[in-house]
């Protein structure tokens, strides 16, 4: 581990530390059994899980606004972003382990991509999350994030479009 030592923010779970590092296409190689093993758990969200493939396929600056949270021996949330015009990023994906959600890692995760962010001049961000997902829809207001249009997927279905200015 080579970033910066959060606290898991929890009371019923023994605390343990984690770190935010880059999640760059090397780090996929090495890492692929653990990030595919969290990817299961999008199947009862209703979305696809990430084959390889997804988790190589290159969008500008992807190594750069993507990240991961890991403890000493394990993958415990990620969050992939990318570049979409020259003031603008998207989240593409932030899942974290189930067993680990709601102790602050996932606001860690925003955090250090949206500081990534501001450190390249971008001034907004913007994400999509299923309308039924209502803990992700309230984790990204609870980040300020202004929610601006629905649009419908390639997998048809809606979904809700949300941005936040972080400059
Ligand atoms: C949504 C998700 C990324 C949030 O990450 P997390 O680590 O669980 O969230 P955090 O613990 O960092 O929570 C940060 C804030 O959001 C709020 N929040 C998190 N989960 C919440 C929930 N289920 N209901 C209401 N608020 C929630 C917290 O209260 C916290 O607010 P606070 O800072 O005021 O205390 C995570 O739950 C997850 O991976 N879900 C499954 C995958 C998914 O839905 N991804 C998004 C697809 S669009």
């Amino acid at each position: 581990m080579s970033g910066n030592r959060y606290h898991l923010e929890t009371t019923n779970k023994p605390e343990s530390e984690f770190e935010i590092v880059n999640l760059t296409p090397e780090y996929i190689t090495d890492n692929f059994n653990k990030l595919l093993a969290i990817e299961s758990n999008w199947t009862e969200l209703g979305e696809e899980p990430w084959t390889l493939e997804n988790f190589f396929f290159e969008l500008p600056m992807k190594k750069e606004l993507s990240f991961s949270a890991e403890t000493e021996d394990s993958i415990i949330g990620y969050l992939i972003g990318s570049k979409y015009n020259p003031v603008l990023s998207r989240v593409n994906k932030i899942i974290i382990d189930s067993p680990h959600r709601g102790n602050g890692v996932g606001k860690q995760l925003m955090n250090k991509y949206f500081d990534a962010c501001r450190d390249r001049d971008i001034i907004y961000s913007q994400l999509k999350a299923l309308p039924d997902n209502e803990p992700a829809n309230k984790f990204y207001m609870n980040l300020g994030y202004e929610k601006f249009n629905v649009v419908r997927g390639r997998d048809d279905k809606l979904r809700n479009v949300y941005e936040k200015k972080l400059i």
